[in-house]
């Protein structure tokens, strides 16, 4: 079963960077402006897959922040890597399930286009908390809403045809037991964004 997910996602990852339009790569960096991410942080990006928010991350973090990009799929990590030779922009080919990091060592949390593809959003909330630091924020982004998301991926089939996120009183239940605070979340048209702060 996650073989299956790991080649579905691996069969894009060649193509995957041209998947963006100019308009959605203006809306990614707008929106990650508005997270104010301060300079100096450390970043975890979440199936970040080929590094499409690296760039926008890094030019506000500055040379003294840090972003670890994680990711299952390792053809996606290979060319994020590629993509990013920066000095601190790290890629780790591991399941966000089971972060390979330190507990209490990041700031900022992102998953872009992926939580929804997490099979396991209990185990990856609890994971989340555990590597934030206290006051450490986590973002949970896609550019459609919950309702657009789920029709879309009935639509592409295979593997992710059921991938969905969770409701409203699921989401705001999974960020309670992960011991997050100041929930808020958007969902309309062409936005999902799931963002609070751990306690
Ligand atoms: C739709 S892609 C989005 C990639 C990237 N964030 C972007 O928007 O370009 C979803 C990504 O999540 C990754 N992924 C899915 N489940 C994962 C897991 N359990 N652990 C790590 N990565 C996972 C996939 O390999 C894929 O690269």
């Amino acid at each position: 079963m996650e073989n299956d997910r790991k080649r579905y996602f691996e069969s894009f990852a060649e193509e995957w960077d041209k998947m963006f339009t100019a308009e959605e790569l203006e809306l990614l960096d707008f929106l990650i402006d508005s997270f104010n991410l301060p300079e100096g942080a450390r970043v975890a990006d979440l199936g970040c897959g080929t590094g499409v928010l690296f760039d926008i991350i890094r030019r506000r973090i500055g040379p003294g922040g840090m972003l670890i990009g994680i990711d299952f799929c390792t053809p996606m990590v290979q060319k994020a890597k590629l993509n990013f030779p920066f000095a601190n922009v790290y890629t780790v080919d591991a399941d966000v399930e089971c972060l390979p990091l330190k507990k209490d060592s990041f700031d900022i949390a992102i998953t872009f286009a992926a939580f929804a593809h997490f099979i396991d959003q209990k185990k990856v909330m609890q994971e989340v908390s555990r590597i934030l630091k206290q006051k450490g924020r986590f973002y949970i982004v896609h550019l459609l809403s919950s309702e657009e998301l789920e029709e879309h991926h009935h639509q592409v089939g295979g593997p992710v045809a059921d991938d969905h996120l969770p409701n409203r009183e699921e989401m705001m239940r999974l960020f309670e037991e992960g011991r997050f605070t100041d929930v808020k979340i958007t969902d309309h048209p062409g936005l999902y964004l799931a963002e609070a702060v751990k306690e």
